[in-house]
């Protein structure tokens, strides 16, 4: 029995978080914090990097603390992240050039038009696995480097790096020694070819990103390199396991064979299905994405159906519309009514992901007569998560001709017993929740841990996963149809909303 730690950070949309594993996988020391959110013009939303990498300093400081453990304790880390949100930096400085550039930010809808305009979507969804939306890295980064006129010199002469997430926190943490990235995080990016795994030069010529700015992609189990010292509470501890939150969430689910397929409730959802081996092909308009690649072996892949609003849905009714104090109360207010009223709120407020990938989608809450409360807004948020996930498994089952007979769910909203009764009632399947729903820093753990041998394989890490409740489906078929049926018709009425704003 190894008495050390493996230390996850998570670091999120909302904030970061940090849990403590000890070797037999119990969460020893928990912290997070919540980081600020820029929205400087509509459709737009920013990270500041430096404070993504104070606030996680601080948290990973907590959770030592409330592990009562020592740096010197810590075997490896892991990190897992916010997808595609972008960054730019200088490598002599090591300071930010700009504002992140967070995933949900529409700013580069015009663009994406542009390049499906010019027929590029088939080629580049074959070669990446994505489809052309501002979504991804790509046309994020190629905004950056149109903010100043030396940047692009720069970035090709290498004196700017850009990195998701990750690349940022390993970079900080190392002292500027690794500019990496691993295979998960940059299938995110539409700048790779995943099946040759390598940077993909006409992608990037046709963007002007040049490759010198790229982080080198290794493997999601892997060591790294250590921290600095100066850097990291006077310590060296191997950096040994990366991934993007949602495959890290699959890892932690132990969704380790095809066919298995996990949702995480977070910000968004985001449904995966592990496909193997084998990167499949969609034609219903979901993702082909790498879930890892552990070591030498080769990489495995996921089908993924991205919901961008689900849980922030919730916090928009509290920051935004105020008439909530904590997502939490959204439960009983939605419990009080005997059904929806036919109020229905679609919860566009970034454009819509899967399967519809409209960027000039907006959000839209229809059938508001005389007799609603914010009983029903907070009603219709949550039943809207429930739809949009019945959305995507239903576009899955089409896609892998593999009907799903139960879904692992996970993240923050699992705690909303009102929204996974629902969600089993629309789905007419059961929901599984496990008894540590922080898959996310879980499978980062995880990933980490097989890397230095704290752990010996996936076998002893599915052996751990556990059921802790189950949600059965209870509603008669023929409501679940009618509500499914009018959700559609609100999804429609949403559609294309933004498009011409002066129209
Ligand atoms: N009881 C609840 N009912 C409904 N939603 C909830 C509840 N508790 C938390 N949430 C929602 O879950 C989300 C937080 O979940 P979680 O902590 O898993 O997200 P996160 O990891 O911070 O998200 P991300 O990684 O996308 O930043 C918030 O959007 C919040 O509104
Ligand atoms: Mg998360």
């Amino acid at each position: 029995m190894d008495n050390g730690y493996v230390l996850a950070i998570d670091q999120g949309t909302t904030g970061s978080t940090v849990l403590i594993f000890n070797q037999a996988g119990e969460v020893c020391g928990r912290a997070s914090a919540e980081i600020a959110q820029y929205y400087p013009q509509p459709g737009w939303v920013e990270h500041d990097p430096q404070e993504i990498w104070s606030v996680t300093l601080d948290v990973v400081g907590a959770a030592l603390d409330q592990a009562k453990a020592k740096p010197g304790d810590l075997r490896a880390i892991g990190i897992t992240n916010q997808r595609e949100t972008s960054l730019l930096w200088d490598r002599h400085s090591g300071l930010p050039v700009a504002r992140a550039v967070v995933w949900q930010d529409r700013r580069t809808a015009h663009l994406c038009d542009e390049l499906k305009q010019e027929g590029l979507e088939p080629l580049w969804q074959e070669k990446t696995g994505l489809l052309i939306d501002p979504y991804f890295s790509a046309t994020k980064v190629h905004w950056l480097l149109d903010q100043s006129d030396d940047l692009r010199l720069r970035a090709a002469a290498g004196e700017i790096a850009f990195g998701t997430v990750d690349s940022w926190l390993v970079w900080k943490l190392t002292g500027g020694r690794c500019h990496v990235t691993d295979y998960s995080n940059a299938s995110r990016t539409l700048l790779f070819n995943i099946h040759e795994l390598d940077w993909d030069d006409d992608i990037l010529a046709r963007l002007d990103i040049p490759r010198a700015m790229l982080p080198t992609v290794k493997p999601s189990s892997y060591i790294y390199g250590e921290t600095d010292p100066k850097a990291f509470l006077g310590h060296r501890v191997p950096i040994a396991g990366i991934a993007g939150d949602q495959q890290a969430a699959l890892f932690g689910q132990a969704c380790y064979r095809p066919g298995l397929a996990k949702t995480t409730y977070g910000t968004g959802s985001f449904l995966l299905m592990n496909t193997g081996r084998k990167p499949v092909a969609s034609r219903q308009r979901l993702l082909t994405t790498i879930a890892w690649g552990i070591g030498d072996e080769p990489v495995e892949y996921a089908l993924e159906g991205s919901i961008f609003i689900t849980g922030a849905a919730l916090q928009w009714l509290r920051d935004g519309l105020g008439i909530i104090s904590s997502a939490a109360e959204s439960e009983q207010l939605a419990a009080s009514l005997q059904g929806n009223d036919d109020v229905y709120f679609v919860p566009g407020l970034t454009g819509l992901g899967a399967p519809h990938w409209d960027a000039y989608a907006r959000g839209m809450i229809i059938g508001i007569t005389r007799g609603c409360t914010k009983a029903h807004l907070a009603r219709a948020a949550l039943e809207s998560i429930a739809y949009q996930t019945r959305d995507v498994v239903d576009a899955m089952s089409r896609e892998s001709g593999i009907d799903l007979r139960e879904l692992r769910a996970d993240g923050g909203a699992v705690a909303n017993r009102f929204l996974m009764q629902f969600q089993a009632d629309v789905l007419g399947v059961p929901v599984e929740i496990p008894s540590i729903t922080e898959t996310t820093a879980q499978g980062a753990a995880y990933l980490a841990g097989l890397a230095v041998g704290f752990w010996s394989s996936r076998e002893e890490l599915a052996e751990r996963w556990q059921l802790a409740w189950r949600y059965e489906p209870q509603m008669e078929q023929a409501q679940r149809d009618h509500l499914h049926k009018r959700w559609k018709q609100a999804v429609n009425r949403s559609l294309g909303w933004a498009e011409d704003p002066k129209g």
